[in-house]
């Protein structure tokens, strides 16, 4: 990107826009130029520009506004501050405000030529990140529509069929058939359902869980998740206790997933439990959050390792030597966190334990204002998860 490059030039000075103007045009490249931020900022809507100079100094709208508008309107533009010597300091401030770069005057016009090209590489750059970015999200979603219909639809199929001639070869095939074909039919819903939590992961379905957000009872998407692990915490003697205040107020969420993110937590607690341990689910409201803490005594999580563990497909060493799993739980608990607008951290103590933090923005007045009253009698999603 360098000839027909478009570059804004903001200045109250006509000298400036003119020998700047003489200068890029020599080159090339596009010019635009106004007298001041208002214009500046009206120019650049229709312009389009790749790289805008702005003048700190300018009557009316300051170079900082300025660069602030610009900035929001369309974070690639390449924006540089154009000042004088006795405001260096500003310069300074300026590009801690989002300025790539700034010319002091007076310039030469190799200076300026120089600033602009490594102002333009740098547009470049950008773009090619935000291409890249856009690329690697199409892959995801491809993927994930792959996975879906080249994999799931014919294990489906297999299943259904195995499920017809078990039915049908019921009284000609010996016990130990039965529990063959019985074995088949496990292992084929293990690998859909493995598939079903690929396909969470890695899909953007998440985002859209908002659009279906109502005013949650935490305390019973707390309870409904513990009953969901209690099955598989009583096959290791785990008890699971709770403290819970009285009354919580709601989230602005949705039910179905916030239980699934719960769910992911609360069975890694127990799975990683030792047998015979315990496992504690406390909330408390503090600020505007709720904060729900998961608490075991199992074999906690090596500093080294506790940074990666929210992330895609990881497993620790407890993961990979003791309990099966995808490494996928806590990515997708910590996306539908996120999607909710809040947080979820892990401190842990190897040998001694672990605790999962959520924390929950609760649901403000405003919102409590805009959920309609027949939104609320709406049905929810059952609980997701598997344990
Ligand atoms: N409560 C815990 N105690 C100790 N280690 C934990 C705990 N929770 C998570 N981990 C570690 O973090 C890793 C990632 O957890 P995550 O839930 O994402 O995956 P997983 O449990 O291995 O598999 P799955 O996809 O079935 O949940 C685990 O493999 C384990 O090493
Ligand atoms: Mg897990």
């Amino acid at each position: 990107m360098s000839a027909g490059a478009r570059v804004l030039i903001i200045d109250d000075e006509e000298i400036v826009l003119d020998v700047c103007r003489e200068i890029l045009e020599g080159d090339n490249y596009t010019v635009a130029t106004a007298p001041d931020g208002a214009q500046g900022l009206s120019l650049a809507e229709e312009f389009g520009p790749d790289v805008v100079f702005v003048d700190l100094k300018m009557p009316g709208l300051s170079g900082f506004e300025v660069l602030e508008r610009l900035r929001t309107r369309d974070p690639s533009i390449v924006p540089i501050v154009i000042t004088g010597y006795a405001t260096l300091a500003s310069a300074v401030e300026a590009m801690q405000k989002g300025a790539y770069d700034f010319v002091p005057k007076p310039f030469t016009p190799e200076e300026f030529r120089l600033i602009t090209r490594r102002a333009l590489e740098k547009r470049r750059l950008v773009r090619e990140t935000i291409a890249l970015r856009r690329e690697q999200e199409m892959l995801r979603e491809n993927f994930a529509a792959i996975v879906a219909h080249e994999l799931k639809a014919p294990l489906a199929a297999v299943q259904q069929n195995l499920l017809l001639l078990t039915v049908e070869l019921a009284d000609r095939l010996t016990d130990a058939q039965k529990e063959r074909l019985a074995r088949l039919r496990s292992r084929l819903d293990d690998l859909l359902k493995m598939i079903d939590t690929w396909l969470r992961a890695i899909s953007a379905d998440l985002g859209k869980i908002r659009e279906r957000f109502l005013p949650t009872d935490v305390a019973g998407v707390i309870a409904k998740a513990v009953e969901t692990v209690q099955p598989y915490a009583a096959r290791k003697d785990i008890e699971i206790t709770q403290a819970l205040p009285p009354s919580l107020p709601a989230v602005h969420g949705d039910e179905g997933t916030l239980g699934e993110a719960l769910t992911n937590v609360l069975s890694n607690a127990v799975k990683y439990s030792y047998a015979g341990g315990k496992v504690g689910v406390s909330a408390r409201v503090d600020d505007e959050r709720i904060l729900i803490a998961v608490t075991d005594a199992g074999v906690g999580i090596a500093p080294d390792e506790l940074p990666y563990i929210f992330g895609d497909f990881y497993r620790g060493r407890a993961g990979v030597t003791g309990e099966a799993g995808a490494g996928l739980g806590l990515a997708v608990t910590r996306r539908i966190v996120e999607a909710h607008g809040g947080t979820i951290t892990a401190e842990s103590m190897p040998g001694k334990g672990s605790t999962f933090v959520i924390t929950l923005p609760v649901r403000r007045a405003a919102e409590a204002a805009r959920d309609r009253p027949e939104a609320q009698n709406r049905p929810v999603a059952p609980l997701g998860g598997a344990v």
